[in-house]
């Protein structure tokens, strides 16, 4: 692992035990609110990794678990909106309980492509559980059923969130120092 002396890791925003506790929480919800629903949790890579497997080791419902990955045109720090899908699902929601597991809500515009590309699909519901949003950068309004935590306008690394693909092994979420 890094070491927290690198200078690009910045001050921590979410602890690792709050991480922990958090992902807990969320993990009783879905199943309080999934209980004999036929739920497939949909992971969008790759930040969403981490998250999904820590969110679905607490789950006490039986669910199927697929990914999509997708590529949003911008700069390394700034998504565009405009998606590209680079894998998209092995399973067929229709009629199904999908649940999208994304690491962070940004603008939305990532999440508003795939809740519209996913919705088309007609499956029985459809919801997001997001670990971390940004509400200050929002630009558009999507219903996040599911929030781990509300960050300030950073741009986070660990915990699965990458800078330039590194970083993502980092077990609490930081800023990134610029
Ligand atoms: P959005 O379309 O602006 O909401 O951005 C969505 C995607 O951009 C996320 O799924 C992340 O992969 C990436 N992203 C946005 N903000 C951050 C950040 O602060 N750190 C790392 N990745 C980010
Ligand atoms: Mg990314």
């Amino acid at each position: 692992m890094q070491r927290v002396e690198d200078d690009t890791i910045g001050e921590i925003l979410v602890p690792a035990e709050d991480l922990k506790r958090r992902v807990r929480e969320l993990a009783a919800e879905v199943s309080r609110d999934y209980e004999g629903k036929d739920l497939v949790l949909v992971g969008v890579l790759k930040g969403a990794v981490l998250f999904l497997s820590d969110l679905m080791r607490h789950l006490d419902v039986p669910c199927e678990v697929d990914f999509m990955a997708v590529a949003s045109y911008g700069s390394a720090t700034k998504s565009s909106g405009v998606v590209r899908i680079l894998k998209d699902l092995d399973a067929v929601i229709e009629g199904r309980d999908v649940l999208i597991v994304e690491d962070i809500v940004d603008s939305g515009l990532t999440l508003q492509y795939l809740l519209r590309n996913l919705a088309g699909r007609n499956p029985g519901s459809l919801e997001v559980c997001a670990l971390l949003v940004k509400p200050e950068r929002q630009k558009v309004d999507l219903r996040t059923k599911y929030v781990g935590f509300e960050i300030p306008n950073r741009f986070a690394i660990g915990y699965g969130l990458d800078y330039a693909e590194r970083y993502r092994n980092l077990p609490f979420v930081a800023a990134l120092k610029e």
